[in-house]
């Protein structure tokens, strides 16, 4: 049994995290959470309080982080600024959480030993062409498009220089585009779900051929499960679900699933720099340490989502109104 520090848990996959953590092991967590916009305490109310609790606070405040470094077995860093989006439009607090954030974090772990797993993303590699045979690997260049995706890679470099120069006992993982419950309604998959349910037509970027690698955020959360307890330190671990689908069949799939026309949606203007195409191969994963997704059926996890969202409007109700207002003031989409 371990004591966690989980950064991040009040967002989408940091709480996904926490309940599969307290549903498959004995450990204890602690959640350091901010709470920005995007985080929600309710995703994380029906916790076993003797075994969880909250710490409201800023990753980048190094005597807070210090303090709860010193008192914890393993730090799983989920925090950060997520959206691409939100980082066209003010790229600072990237730049403030993602990489000040994970620095404050690396000299905190490296005064105290601590065990310490960096979460990132497969958006660090840039884009793939649609019928390029090749995915990305652990071996992939870096070649990130957006300030989201540079201030990943930037943290992610960060871990790396801190494992190679100071020794800390670190792993990294760079997963692709997650769904399930407890994720923002400003992103693609939600965003659409609360559409229909508040009467508004879905949007889809552009032509909507852009391919993102789906994968559920319980299979991301085991994945990282696996990689704290059994992961080789110093090692990058991809984790991907082959999942790939456009965002056009995802949009049709959503509205045929809650009974509407397929094509009862609106194009609207790209997004700028729109990365094509993400599509991980996990294989170094899944030889070395045994991982394999359960949600492989696409359909069938949708579905569970879309259920989730329309039996938990209180989750989303409010957060719904602020989000389609940043998207109106951002650019018409
Ligand atoms: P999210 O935006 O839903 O949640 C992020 C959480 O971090 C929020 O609760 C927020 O309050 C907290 N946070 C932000 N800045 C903070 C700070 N300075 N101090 C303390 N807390 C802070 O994001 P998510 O989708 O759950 O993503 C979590 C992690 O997983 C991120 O590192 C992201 O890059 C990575 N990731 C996400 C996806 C995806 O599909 N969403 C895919 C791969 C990797
Ligand atoms: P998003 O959920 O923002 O994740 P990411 O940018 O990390 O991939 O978007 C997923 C895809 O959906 C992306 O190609 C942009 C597209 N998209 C839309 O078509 N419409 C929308 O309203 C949103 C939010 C995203």
């Amino acid at each position: 049994m371990s004591a966690l520090l989980v950064t991040g848990g009040a967002g989408f996959i940091g709480a996904n995290f926490v309940h599969h953590v307290l549903a498959h092991t004995e450990h204890t967590v602690t959640v350091l959470d901010k709470l920005t916009y995007a985080a929600s305490a309710a995703s994380l109310s029906d916790l076993p309080t003797d075994r969880s609790r909250l710490v409201v606070g800023d990753i980048a405040d190094a005597w807070l982080v210090d303090s709860l470094v010193a008192e914890h077995d393993i730090v799983v860093h989920f925090a950060a600024e997520s959206h691409n989006d939100n980082s066209l439009d003010d790229p600072k607090p990237f730049l403030e959480s993602n990489i000040i954030g994970t620095y404050t974090l690396l000299e905190a772990v490296r005064r105290h030993g601590t065990r310490f797993h960096h979460i990132s993303t497969d958006e660090v590699y840039g884009d793939l062409a649609l019928d390029d045979p090749q995915r990305f690997t652990e071996e992939t260049p870096y070649n990130p498009s957006s300030p989201y995706s540079s201030t990943k890679a930037g943290s992610d470099l960060l871990v790396r220089a801190w494992v190679r120069s100071f020794g800390i006992n670190a792993t990294i993982s760079n997963c692709s585009n997650n769904y399930g419950p407890y994720q923002h309604v400003e992103k693609f998959i939600p965003r659409q779900i609360t559409n229909v349910l508040t009467g508004v037509r879905p949007k889809l970027y552009g032509a909507g051929v852009n391919v993102r690698d789906w994968i559920h955020a319980d299979d991301h959360s085991s994945a990282v499960l696996t990689i704290v307890e059994r992961g080789r330190i110093g090692e990058t671990y991809l984790i991907g679900a082959d999942g790939e689908k456009n965002n056009r069949e995802v949009i049709e799939m959503i509205l045929e699933q809650m009974g509407r026309p397929a094509d009862a949606y609106d194009h609207v203007t790209d997004r700028p720099g729109h990365d094509l195409r993400y599509a991980i191969d996990s294989t170094k994963l899944r030889t070395e340490l045994g991982w394999e997704p359960r949600f492989t059926n696409f359909a069938e996890g949708l579905a569970a989502t879309i259920d989730w969202y329309m039996n938990n409007r209180d989750w989303w109700d409010a957060q719904k109104a602020a989000a389609e207002s940043r998207y109106a003031a951002q650019a018409q989409r």
